[in-house]
């Protein structure tokens, strides 16, 4: 996600700025830019690229005076990544700039207000509508300028504010984005996050939501929405840099695990508006769905894994047949993909080689794509026909873990578009698929304030040398994806089995003491499960069953259970897959493997 630096001081803002800028790459991005007040008037320099590309153009800084400025870099949620797109954003009179980190929801509607009053647009960033809404209302007073724009603006967003009107001062505020207020020696700074400022202080306030900041020489108010003055303790950081910039966590694995409820919501909810799936400006139209012979969904990995739980899931709510394809074997098998299908291509990075040869393959053959992809204006969503972003923000671990979550719900989202469309599930239905859809964030935070069972578990099996993941239905889809997540960061041998099939073979390598890891959340099939529990049982295996909080039948022939909070069968997958990533995780913490950066493995792969 996008990176906020601010600085007010008695030193070149410039070059402060860069330095913080530079400790906030690890959450990827795009663009960098920043902007300084010096001779009452704002200088601003951003550019596309990496931050070198803006250090070298403004000689390390030293090109811009002035010891008041905010600095950004850009995670493009809105606007492919180029230098006009890039933040600060200025007002038409070059009197305010702003760094944004966040999404606002309704900008095309303030903007279209604004254009009306006789504002200039110059980007395609939904961020430029909140420089140009300050400048409306700003008649003197910065603060009441910055909190009529914030009872205007939907969404999220940290902001990071300077004017030339206002030379000596520097704002701040934020909604559902992280800022945090640097308390230095004569000096104060803002950043999304505390490696940015750690090697100037390691004293800080956290922010909450709707809390502006108005600095003003060296010293700091904290306003309410209210303008009510609001009194903070100061927090001393004690991590170390590198801890700091996993946010304390050990691994970005463990900490991108844990950000899954809010990119699940970051996600899901700017899609459903009043009871409506608004699939952003995807233009597949009612009378292209009323058409559509059959669906190809195409990726690899985990988004191939995610694309078999889309299979399940739109079959159920549309009836159109639907093919998952691995990318690496459509693009080879002569494709019998035509004019009246569609192709949904899912990838992460949205630079994966096979996937994106595949996407041109079925364009080629007339079909209609919609890719589903993590990373704005990549080479897979400019080559599709419409793209459905998933907003998990930047995913640094090799092993994905909320992208996949996040594609997962993107396909919740098309399936049950598509449904209401065709006419296959009704209006109530759709209401109460939603409702239920929408209770995902808050179970899987559940999940996640309880891992020490499973952390405790897998010091006891981390030197297994075979693990099979078995399920049926929805639940043989999450464990291929459990079965990658243990190989690809614990190098330890699994497979993933529709649990019917053990029978036919694999079941003659169960041996005492081979673990099994048995999923059973399908209530349809639950019985059919315990009696595969059983098989694998009466050859030695010991099991690790996942189930449904309530169901303790399975506690019977189960040697370790973890429940998972109840939720409708088809929304099982979003909440099993989170304990076999946590397990996986400390699998691999266990064995002392990188977690990180697995052997052999790139976090994308842009070569066949
Ligand atoms: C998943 O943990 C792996 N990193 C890998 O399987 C990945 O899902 C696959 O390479 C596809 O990458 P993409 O989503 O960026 O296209």
């Amino acid at each position: 996600m996008c990176g906020i630096v601010g600085y007010i001081g008695k030193e070149q803002a410039a070059p402060i700025l860069l330095s913080g800028l530079e400790k906030l790459e690890y959450r990827g991005y795009d663009s960098a830019g920043i902007a300084v007040l010096g001779d009452n008037k704002i200088n601003m320099v951003k550019t596309k690229g990496r931050l070198k590309v803006l250090f070298e153009k403004i000689h390390g800084g030293t090109d811009i005076k002035g010891s008041i400025g905010i600095g950004h870099t850009r995670w493009a949620t809105h606007g492919a990544p180029s230098d006009i797109n890039s933040h600060p954003h200025m007002s038409n009179g070059g009197k305010i700039a702003v760094v944004h980190n966040g999404i606002i929801e309704n900008y095309l509607k303030l903007k279209a207000s604004l254009e009306e009053k006789g504002y200039k647009f110059v980007s395609d960033t939904d961020t430029e509508v909140i420089s140009h809404l300050i400048d409306y209302y700003y008649n003197g007073n910065m603060i009441d300028a910055i909190i009529k724009t914030i009872h205007r603006i939907e969404g999220s967003y940290a902001l990071g504010i300077i004017s030339s009107e206002h030379p000596g001062e520097l704002f701040a505020v934020r909604k559902a984005s992280p800022l945090i207020v640097g308390v230095g020696n004569g000096e104060n700074f803002i950043a999304s996050d505390i490696p940015a400022i750690i090697s100037r202080t390691r004293d800080v306030y956290f922010l909450e939501d709707n809390e502006i900041v108005w600095f003003k020489g060296d010293t700091i108010k904290i306003l309410d929405a209210d303008k009510n003055e609001v009194k903070k303790d100061i927090f001393h950081v004690d991590w170390d840099v590198s801890a700091a910039e996993k946010g304390g966590y050990e691994h970005f694995m463990i900490k991108e695990i844990m950000e899954q409820p809010k990119a699940i919501e970051d996600t899901v909810c700017p899609r459903i508006k009043n009871g409506e799936i608004v699939l952003d400006d995807i233009k597949i139209t009612k009378e292209h769905i009323e058409k559509l012979k059959r669906i190809y969904i195409i990726g690899c990995g985990s988004a191939y894994h995610v694309g078999v739980v889309g299979k399940y899931v739109i079959e159920k709510l549309t009836r159109i047949p639907v093919e998952v394809d691995l990318a690496s074997e459509f693009r080879y098998r002569d494709p019998l993909v035509g004019k009246d299908d569609l192709v949904i291509v899912i990838s992460q990075s949205g630079e994966t080689a096979d996937t994106l040869a595949a996407l041109r393959e079925a364009k080629k053959r007339g079909a209609r794509v919609l890719s589903v992809v993590n990373v704005v204006g990549s080479s897979i969503a400019r080559d599709s026909d419409d793209v459905l972003y998933t907003w998990a923000g930047p995913e640094i671990s090799v092993a994905t873990t909320k992208a996949y979550s996040t594609q997962m719900q993107a396909l919740y989202l098309i399936a049950i578009h598509l449904g209401i469309n065709n006419g296959h599930i009704t209006e109530e239905q759709k209401n109460d698929l939603l409702a239920e859809m929408q209770t995902i964030p808050s179970k899987v935070s559940k999940i996640l304030t309880n891992v020490s069972s499973l952390q405790s578990y897998a010091s006891k099996k981390y030197s297994s040398k075979d693990v099979f993941f078995l399920g049926r239905g929805l639940d043989y889809c999450v464990a291929l994806e459990g079965s990658l997540k243990l190989k690809e960061i614990s190098y330890i041998h699994s497979e993933a089995y529709a649990a019917g099939e053990l029978k036919h073979g694999t079941i003659s390598l169960i041996e005492d003491g081979t673990l099994v890891i048995a999923l059973a959340t399908q209530k349809d099939l639950f019985e059919k499960i315990l009696s595969n529990i059983k098989e694998v049982k009466a050859r030695g295996a010991t099991v690790f069953a996942i189930a449904l909080e309530g169901n303790t039948e399975i506690e019977k022939e189960a040697d370790f259970v973890v429940y998972l909070p109840k939720i409708e069968s088809i929304f099982t997958p979003a909440l099993t897959v989170i304990p076999l990533q946590i397990f996986s995780y400390y699998m691999a913490v266990n064995k002392g493997c990188d977690v990180d950066k697995p052997r052999n493995l790139a976090k994308s792969v842009t070569v066949e």
